[in-house]
C-alpha cells in the first residue's frame, strides 16, 4: 500500500464481483455459500477503499439477467441483501459511508426495497466513501430509461432536441450524482463488461484478475490500483500532449 501514489488515485472504482459460484463448487458447497463468503470480501474491500481514500465505489451485486437464475438462488440472494444491509448499515454509518443503490429497484421484493430505503436514509448525510450497489441493474435498461425520460422532457417542452448533448444523457442516468469510474475491476478470469455501466466506462481502465470474488482482499485491490497507476491515461490524445500538461 505504501507504493501507491496518493496523487494518482481514481476517484471512482467499479467492480464486477464474479466467481462466487465457482468458489463454492471448489469447496463442494452450494452456490449460495459462495455469495455469503462474497459478503466478507465486500466488507474488506469497503474498508480498504475507505482507508485508501477512494471517494466512490460501485459494486455490481445483481444484474437484470440474474433474475433468470434458479429461484432458490435468487431468493437466497435477496435474503442475503436484506440481512447484510440491515446488519452492516450501523457500521457503514459509523465510518461516514453514504450508501446508494442503482438499478430497477421496483422489481425487488418489498422487504428488500424497504431495507434499501432505510439504509440510504440513515447514511444520507455522510460525507466519506460513496458506496453504490448496483442491484437489478443493467446498462441497457438504464439507457432505455434515460431515452424515455429525455423523450418526455422534449414532449413536455422542458427540453428541445438541439439542446440534447452528452451531459443530457449523463444527467438522466442512475449515476447522475457520481463521476465516471476511472477503473473497472472484474474478478474470476472473465473478460466481459456484461451490461455494466456501458456509457460511464467509456474511458475507464479495465483490470481483470483470475482471483475469485470470495478470495478478493485488500492486497488484490492495491494490486489493481498499482497496475492502474502504471498506465498512461491519454483520453484519445498523444503521449506528448499528455506530458506537456
Ligand atoms: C457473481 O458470482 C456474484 C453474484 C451474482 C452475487 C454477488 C453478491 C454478493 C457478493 C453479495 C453482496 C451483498 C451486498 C449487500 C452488496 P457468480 O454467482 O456469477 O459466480 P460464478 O460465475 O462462479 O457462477
Amino acid at each position: 500500500m505504501e507504493n501507491l501514489d496518493p496523487n494518482k488515485l481514481p476517484k471512482h472504482i467499479a467492480i464486477i464481483m464474479d466467481g462466487n459460484g465457482r468458489w463454492a463448487q471448489e469447496q463442494g458447497q452450494d452456490r449460495l455459500f459462495g455469495h455469503y463468503e462474497g459478503v466478507i470480501s465486500v466488507r474488506k474491500v469497503v474498508e480498504a477503499a475507505t482507508e485508501i481514500g477512494i471517494q466512490y465505489l460501485t459494486l455490481y451485486a445483481f444484474s437484470t439477467e440474474n433474475w433468470d437464475r434458479p429461484e432458490p438462488e435468487v431468493n437466497g440472494l435477496m435474503s442475503l441483501f436484506v440481512d447484510t444491509i440491515a446488519k452492516e448499515v450501523p457500521d457503514l454509518h459509523k465510518n461516514n459511508i453514504q450508501l446508494h443503490f442503482i438499478g430497477n429497484l421496483a422489481l425487488l421484493p418489498e422487504d428488500a426495497q424497504k431495507a434499501l430505503e432505510a439504509g440510504m436514509q440513515q447514511t444520507a448525510q455522510n460525507t466519506g466513501l460513496n458506496l453504490i450497489i448496483a442491484l437489478s441493474y443493467s446498462s441497457r435498461w438504464e439507457l432505455t430509461e434515460a431515452a424515455k425520460k429525455i423523450a418526455l422532457q422534449v414532449q413536455s417542452g422542458q427540453l428541445t432536441i438541439d439542446k440534447i448533448n452528452e451531459a443530457t444523457l449523463s444527467k438522466n442516468l442512475t449515476t447522475s450524482d457520481f463521476p465516471d469510474p476511472e477503473l473497472m475491476i472484474r474478478t474470476s478470469g472473465e473478460y466481459r463488461i456484461s451490461n455494466f455501466l456501458l456509457y460511464q466506462l467509456a474511458y475507464a481502465e479495465l483490470y481483470f484478475t483470475n482471483t475469485l470474488w470470495p478470495d478478493f482482499r485488500k492486497k488484490d485491490l492495491v494490486e489493481a490500483l498499482l497496475d492502474y497507476q502504471s498506465r498512461e491515461r491519454r483520453f484519445g490524445k498523444t503521449t506528448q500532449q499528455i506530458k506537456s500538461h
